[in-house]
């Protein structure tokens, strides 16, 4: 039994898309559980460069089969969509397993995004995320296994379109989107099956089974910055619940972590820079969302939000990413700590006005000139940047297994 978990610590663009290329090699399966193409997982390398939404990115590596679990909610007009690029590109077609359980995006989960004003309140990222999961929680969702039924794809989108009809558009072409789907399944009917008995049998018999989890902790629909937050589970936990496994088959738990932070769309971030080093990350660590292009908030390490990432997840080790992205910065500041008010705070607030109004306690660590992106074993890091690994370690209390020194899969130092 190997199942393995890949797990953002922050709020999602942690570069989850590299490990889990990165780490699959050999792999036998790659899982999406949460999610859907809100996500935008970027993989570098000798193909050129793909940023993929709903196909797991560990799922390009030849011979792994892409798992997209029951916890997902995918649009099957922009799955289509991907798999062309993946054609386009020349890389192999990948191997593809669909829950019959996932729920499907309809175009008018879409439009209830923007005409209900949440894309605009959360920042969200406009792919009907939140209205298909709020379907699916409504038991009126479409489910991949419904569309081998055509009677009830019309009957269910007829239902939908009387519930959340909306007087300021134009009614929905329901026959056309029905049509759609039909010629959607006829060519996709053999990628939907069973992969909840899929991903448990492969655990028995001890294959290698990846969990690549979307988003992070902190948009997690429980455990986040609620209300600023994904519809979905973004924490381990959601492994569970998303691809139907015990929790207690998984061996390993990487958090995945950038070296500073970053969040994309509204919400409290306490160690936010609006400034210069705001400035200096974005345009130096390319922070610009992956799906929707819009750019970064950018800002100094959290370790109180970091250990609360731990505590929930229960990390077995760590992935630092975009170490490289500090190089040249004279003085690195780490926030250890919260000031709300006269009080120091040192657990991460549920309290939306606590978090607001938090200000960051920095602790400052030396930084280094040299740019370090040709390091590919520890000592080729200067010495800071190997001390600056040890400080999260202990800060966080967990190994830090590897770093990322550039978007490529070769561009990465194994500490252990
Ligand atoms: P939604 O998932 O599109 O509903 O967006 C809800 C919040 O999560 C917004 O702040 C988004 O910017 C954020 N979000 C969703 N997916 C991602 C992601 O993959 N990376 C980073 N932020 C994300």
């Amino acid at each position: 039994m190997a199942g393995i978990a890949i797990i953002g610590a922050q709020w999602g663009d942690e570069g989850k898309g590299k490990i889990s290329h990165l780490l699959a090699e050999g792999a036998d399966l790659v899982v999406r559980f949460n999610g859907g193409p809100n996500a935008g997982h970027t993989v570098v390398d000798s193909y050129g460069e793909i940023r993929l939404h709903h196909l797991p990115a560990g799922a390009l590596r030849e011979g792994v089969l892409g798992v997209l679990a029951h916890g997902m909610v995918i649009d099957p007009w922009l799955l289509r969509e991907e798999l062309q690029e993946v054609e386009r590109q020349g890389r192999p077609t990948p191997r593809l397993l669909i829950s019959e359980r996932a729920h499907v995006i309809l175009p008018h989960h879409k439009e209830m995004e923007v005409g209900s004003g949440i894309a605009k309140s959360i920042g969200t990222t406009r792919r009907g995320i939140g209205p298909s999961y709020a379907d699916k929680a409504l038991r009126l969702g479409l489910r991949f296994a419904d569309l081998a039924d055509q009677d009830i794809v019309r009957e269910r989108l007829s239902q939908l379109e009387g519930i959340h009809r909306n007087p300021a558009r134009p009614p929905v072409d329901l026959e056309r989107v029905a049509q759609e789907l039909f010629e959607f399944y006829a060519v996709f009917k053999d990628y939907i099956g069973d992969s909840l008995g899929t991903v448990s049998v492969a655990l028995e018999k001890g294959e290698k089974v990846f969990f690549e989890g979307a988003q992070g902790t902190l948009l997690d629909i429980d455990l986040g910055t609620y209300p600023y937050v994904t519809s979905s589970h973004t924490t381990v936990h959601g492994i569970a619940s998303g691809a139907g496994i015990p929790a207690v088959k998984l061996d390993r738990i990487i958090g995945v972590l950038k070296a500073y932070t970053t969040r994309v769309g509204e919400g409290p971030f306490p160690t936010e820079d609006v400034g210069r080093l705001g400035e200096l990350l974005r345009e130096k660590g390319g922070e610009y969302g992956a799906t929707t292009g819009r750019p970064r908030r950018c800002g100094w390490l959290d370790l109180v939000a970091l250990r609360y990432a731990h505590k929930v997840n229960g990390f077995t080790e760590l992935a630092v990413t975009k170490l490289d992205v500090l190089s040249g910065i004279p003085e690195i500041f780490v926030c250890v700590a919260y000031r709300v008010g006269n009080e120091k705070v040192e657990e991460f607030p549920a309290s939306l006005a606590e978090l607001s109004q938090a200000k960051p306690i920095y602790e400052r660590l030396p930084g280094w000139k040299e740019e370090i992106r040709g390091a590919r074993i520890p000592e080729e890091l200067p010495r800071a940047a190997r001390d600056y690994l040890r400080y999260i370690e202990q800060a966080v209390g967990v190994p830090v297994r590897l770093a990322s020194v550039g978007p490529r899969p070769e561009e990465t130092v194994f500490l252990f």
